[in-house]
């Protein structure tokens, strides 16, 4: 399982240790509104953890959750997953950040890293990333990445803005 680390964070696939932060991020509804649009509850929470583990072991790849490198706390969590939890399906990036944690440039920097662990350590050839079309600064930072918008499908259920990049794309942006 893969430590990521960035300036200011430290990327640790996400574990049992965390359930304590991860409870305080995925139970506040307004970080929650273009996700699933509730808060998460306790036992929801446990559940994800434990989904979450079993994806690591099988895929090397899932969920991480963000610690702040000076105090360790956890400040919020980003994937790499695939889009439908399909191996078939092109890899997909995701974040969320507890709200007292917004616009200290963190989504993108974990994003960064995030996806050159898709790319260099896992040869995606592509990376996809999906919001509610109303979702304004997760479809910021998906643009700053570098991604082009795609269009609107359904995924996870719901009808989301894609945007994608491909490895040739990332290249050139990390040039
Ligand atoms: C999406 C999210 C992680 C972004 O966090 P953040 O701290 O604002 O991210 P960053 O500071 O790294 O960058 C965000 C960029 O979007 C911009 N932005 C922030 N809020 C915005 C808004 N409401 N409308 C438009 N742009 C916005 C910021 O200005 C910044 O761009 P800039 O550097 O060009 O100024 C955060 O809003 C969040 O956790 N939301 C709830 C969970 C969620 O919806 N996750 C995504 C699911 S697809």
């Amino acid at each position: 399982m893969t430590v990521l680390t960035t300036e200011r964070l430290r990327l640790e696939p996400m574990n049992a240790a965390h359930y304590e932060g991860l409870r305080t991020l995925n139970s506040d509804p307004v970080v929650m509104r273009y996700i699933t649009g509730a808060a998460e509850t306790p036992e929801e929470t446990r559940a994800v953890i434990e989904r979450v583990q079993g994806r690591w072991q099988r895929f090397g790849y899932s969920w991480w959750s963000f610690l702040d490198r000076e105090t360790g706390e956890l400040v919020g969590a980003g994937c790499i997953q695939n889009l439908g939890h399909d191996p078939a399906n092109p890899h997909e990036i995701g974040w969320r950040l507890r709200q007292d944690q917004w616009g200290k440039g963190y989504a993108i920097e974990a994003a960064r890293r995030m996806a050159r662990f898709a790319f260099e350590e896992l040869d995606a050839p592509l990376l996809c990333a999906v919001c509610d079309p109303e979702n304004a600064a997760s479809a910021r930072v998906m643009q700053k990445l570098g991604m082009r918008y795609k269009g609107v499908e359904t995924w996870h259920e719901r009808e989301v803005s894609v945007y994608q990049i491909d490895r040739a794309g990332w290249r050139q942006g990390a040039a």
